[in-house]
């Protein structure tokens, strides 16, 4: 056959794409099990395995499961939790939160005492634990600013008392870094960190969750203290804060519709990120795969190497025990 074109191209990418070793050795990011966060929900009572309904493959643990599971979760490798205490009881301040034998609390003395290597990061918010279901204190309808912060800054060193490596506070109120790093300071937990959820959006992805910690808000809805969605120069506000105050890591949440805000974040600062990949995120990816629409593993790897491309140093993922694993066959 004549030959029609006689190209002479200096620039052709799909020299470096030839074999699978080729792609493979000129890969840019690479997912590791040691940037990993499994989130966990404890609850009361014993041999409890409750699974939720709106996100398949978790459940509410109690500290005996939950002990059990632990061991699972290092033998993968996987090197911390992100810990959410579900209380027995809940009243209009949240008391439970900080109290000194609270489901947290408990947990966090269970971990240390049996796998004091599991490094324990707990969350630090009132929704679970309010019967109205805000992250702060409510008066007339509005949610308190600085009086929350007293109650957020006793959760935090309650926990900090109890064994946790991290504290990670999650109410989006003004100054809680401010605030629970002093009390922390106080009260001889100068080595306990702070993972800041800085950039915290009001999100709809949110919903799988507040099913799994019964957390949803009973009136109103969180604007007026988490982040618009449409807003990233606020987030570089926002973190640009948090570090000021104290922060020692922060957190984009959610992860998959806030690259851009990921990217913005990691070339802004210097500290450790942090990326939220949330329940509604993994409850799609659940659905879908269920219905045979999508291949979960690739669809998976895919996404959370797209949030560590986008720049994030920690993912915060419901998949982490699934990405040990597959990361371990290859
Ligand atoms: C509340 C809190 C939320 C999540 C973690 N802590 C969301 C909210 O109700 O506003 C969401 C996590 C997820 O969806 O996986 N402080
Ligand atoms: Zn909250």
């Amino acid at each position: 056959m004549q030959r029609t074109i006689d190209l002479i191209l200096r620039n052709r990418p799909r020299r470096l794409r030839k074999t699978p070793s080729l792609i493979d050795m000129l890969q840019e990011t690479r997912l590791s099990i040691k940037g990993l966060i499994y989130p966990v929900f404890v609850c009361g009572g014993r041999d409890v395995k409750e699974p939720i309904a709106s996100m398949p493959g978790q459940y509410r643990l109690s500290i005996d499961v939950l002990l059990k599971e632990l061991e699972e979760i290092r033998d993968l490798g996987i090197p911390s939790i992100l810990l959410f205490g579900i209380p027995d009881r809940k009243d209009s301040f949240g008391s439970e939160a900080y109290d000194d034998n609270g489901i947290v609390q408990n947990a966090v003395r269970a971990i240390k005492e049996n796998l004091p290597d599991v490094v324990v990061i707990t969350d630090v918010c009132l929704c679970a634990y309010t019967d109205h279901g805000h992250c702060g204190l409510v008066k007339d309808g509005k949610i308190l600013n600085d009086e929350t912060l007293e109650i957020l800054s006793k959760v935090a060193v309650s926990h900090a008392d109890a064994g946790a490596d991290i504290v990670a506070p999650s109410a989006m109120m003004d100054g809680q870094v401010k605030a629970i790093r002093e009390a922390l300071d106080h009260n001889g937990f100068k080595d306990v960190a702070i993972m800041s959820y800085s950039a915290k959006y009001a999100s709809s992805m949110y919903g799988p969750f507040r099913d799994a910690a019964e957390s949803s808000p009973k009136f109103g809805d969180r604007r007026g203290y988490q982040m618009n969605p449409a807003n990233v120069r606020e987030a570089i506000r926002e973190v640009r804060i948090d570090i000021e105050e104290g922060a020692d890591i922060v957190m984009v949440k959610p992860a998959l519709s806030y690259l851009d805000v990921i990217s913005r974040i990691r070339s802004a600062f210097d500290v450790p990120l942090a990326a939220y990949n949330v329940s509604g995120e993994y409850s799609m990816i659940k659905a879908a795969s269920e219905r045979g629409w999508i291949d979960e593993k690739s669809v998976v790897l895919e996404i959370l190497t797209s949030i560590k491309r986008a720049g994030a140093d920690l993912i915060i993922t419901y998949f982490a025990k699934d990405v040990a694993k597959w990361l371990k066959e290859v």
